[in-house]
């Protein structure tokens, strides 16, 4: 084979390397970047619709250096460009596409993003582009250089890119596609629409040099002493650390050694629960940088199939919710609409929400936390995921060590979840059981859990005994008794045996009805056989023993692309107790007095 050739294949195998394979290594995840000096690079963004990646290949597969990623622009009249932002289609940032263009409402692809800005680093400053989240694979530019990838739609990551900027006007391009492929996370299946975009957030955060990248404060696994690290990017070892807890008359100091600060703190902080869901403020300070958040001290931990918090017995009355947009539908994009959601959860009784299958925005999780949800969060390992790939494999770890890193400093969360729906099998039990312990590696303060949707029929009833239940702390069951299985009428008198003397969680149940639509409860899509699944199920929980929590299926109807029944769903998955217009229906009401009225 010639050289040349040689070089070529190599090429083209390079750049099909998983995109998650960094070809910069992004430095941790800067923490808290609320109280980060950022500029946002929110707004209209140009964008170009692109099916055929004619902006990244070549006519022969091979990808280009002179891409759509240059934002060339005519120099003369001769010029051959067959490209130009400047005149082509804008867009929200965040937001997805689909719904913001009736032409992109069903598309799945490439879009190219760009973005002008104006921005000149200053002397002791580091520049960070900082992305909350992009669906599904991004390919960022900046300046018509290569910055870096990232793969997963529902995590943040960022680039140092302090040297790469100019002074003055610069441009950012991302190439997006969230074409689904099999060995993606999520795969190729999903109910739930596959909103393509920049959809969240985006923005250029400044620090000093030397700054604070990261920490995670909070009580020490059974105890109440407040413990943690901060570690200093451009560090030096004798660094000196203060982290100061003002209500608590507390201030520590401590010195970095090896970029890393750890300290522990006598406390006697009062406990964040749902009824006093309460924050202090902490404040770390590392030579000329200092940051402030907010931090809940609380534990969680299971006795048998109970679940404490802060050493007490608790019920978790939940509801699930997708990231759908109350009124607008899309992918939710303000602090407004999280607080739409959660209130109605708050109406409906709730102490604890299930947000599913993807970590949400870190707005929804701080909101929550403030209104005093405990909060399940999960990663997509949803439904046939190619449990024997090892680069879906480094995927999903890549994005619960995302969820994690983002998210550890909520004392809200009280589990982590590696899964939902998966069919048993070896591969899976071996890729979940690797996740979990991946899990609790990275945090040992919490619990592990999945939705399972394997429970058998026993003697007793339904028995839950799929192997995955060794590997978690916590055993989400999906069942949807009267709706997928068995007439409602049934559901009360279904029996539950576990083989686990661990905490089970109603994960999913529920029925489907389309707002306003009556008749008799044994009337498919009504509101009466709803509040009828609704009615018989709760009376099934009740006798479950080892239940410690549920929540039903769903807060609000959303959009799925497995749901095209006209006049019914109309792309709607109808499982919610209120619709996509914040109409509730009868069953939220049955959820609801269930939850004023008992397990308080
Ligand atoms: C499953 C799944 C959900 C889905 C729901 C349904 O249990 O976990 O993602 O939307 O069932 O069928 O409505």
């Amino acid at each position: 084979m010639k050289p040349i050739k040689s070089v070529l294949i190599l090429l083209f195998i390079s750049s099909f390397t998983p995109l998650f394979a960094q070809e910069r290594e992004f430095s941790d995840l800067l923490q808290n970047i609320d109280a980060r000096e950022k500029v946002s690079l929110n707004g209209l963004w140009d964008i170009i619709i692109d099916p055929l990646e004619n902006g990244y290949y070549n006519h022969r597969l091979q990808p280009m250096d002179n891409g759509y990623f240059k934002n060339a622009k005519m120099q003369s009249p001769s010029d051959l460009i067959e490209y130009n932002f400047d005149t082509s289609d804008q867009i929200m940032v965040p937001g997805d596409w689909n719904t913001q263009m009736e032409k992109l409402y069903y598309y799945e692809g490439t879009v190219w993003y760009k973005k002008d800005f104006n921005y000149t680093a200053k002397t002791n400053e580091l520049v960070y582009l900082y992305f909350e989240a992009v669906n599904y694979e991004a390919i960022v530019y900046l300046n018509g250089e290569r910055i870096g990838t990232h793969t997963g739609g529902y995590t943040p990551f960022q680039f140092e890119v302090t040297d790469k900027l100019k002074e003055g006007d610069n441009f950012v391009v991302v190439k997006v596609d969230n074409k689904r492929k099999r060995e993606n996370v999520p795969t190729v299946n999903q109910d739930w629409w596959n909103y393509g975009g920049i959809t969240r957030s985006v923005h250029l955060i400044s620090t000093p040099k030397t700054h604070i990248s990261d920490y995670s404060i909070q009580l020490a696994k059974g105890s109440t002493n407040i413990q943690g690290w901060v570690t200093v990017e451009n560090g030096s070892d004798g660094d000196n650390v203060e982290i100061s807890i003002p209500e608590l008359r507390k201030n520590v100091k401590s010195v970095v050694k090896n970029g890393k600060a750890s300290f522990s703190i006598k406390a006697k902080p009062t406990l964040w629960e749902p009824k006093n869901p309460k924050l202090y403020e902490v404040t770390i300070k590392t030579g000329t940088d200092e940051i402030t958040d907010t931090i809940g001290f609380r534990t969680v931990s299971t006795q048998g199939s109970k679940i404490l918090l802060n050493g007490k017995e608790i019920f978790l009355k939940g509801i699930s919710i997708h990231e759908e947009a109350p009124f607008k539908t899309g992918r939710v994009t303000s602090k407004e609409e999280c607080r739409i959601l959660l209130q109605w959860a708050k109406e409906l009784g709730c102490n604890y929400i299930r947000l599913a299958h993807y970590p949400h925005s870190e707005t929804m999780v701080r909101e929550a936390e403030k209104m005093g949800f405990m909060i399940w969060s999960e990663i997509p390992v949803y439904w046939t995921i190619l449990f024997d790939n090892k680069d879906t494999y480094a995927n999903a770890k890549n994005q619960l060590t995302e969820m994690i890193s983002r998210d550890k400093n909520r004392a809200a969360i009280l589990m982590w979840s590696v899964a939902n729906e998966t069919p048993e099998g070896e591969a899976r039990l071996d890729f979940l059981t690797n996740l979990a312990n991946e899990a609790r590696k990275l945090d040992n303060t919490r619990l592990i859990t999945a939705a399972l949707d394997t429970q058998s029929e026993g003697e007793g009833g339904k028995m839950i005994e799929d192997p995955l239940g060794k590997a978690v702390d916590v055993i989400g069951i999906n069942h949807y008794c009267g709706w997928y299985v068995d007439k409602p009428q049934k559901c009360s008198s279904v029996k539950w045996a576990s083989a686990y003397d661990k905490p089970m969680i109603m994960s999913e149940v529920g029925g489907g009805a389309l707002y306003g639509l009556h008749g008799s409860k044994n009337e498919r899509w009504t509101e009466e056989y709803q509040a009828e699944v609704y009615r018989t199920n709760i009376e099934m929980m009740r006798n479950i023993e080892f239940l410690s929590g549920l929540s039903p299926w769903i807060l609000m109807d959303f959009r799925s692309s497995r749901r095209p029944l006209k006049r019914i769903q109309e792309d709607f998955n109808r499982k919610g107790l209120i619709s996509e217009q914040g109409m509730k229906k009868q069953a939220f009401y049955i959820l609801r007095d269930y939850y004023l009225k008992e397990n308080n």
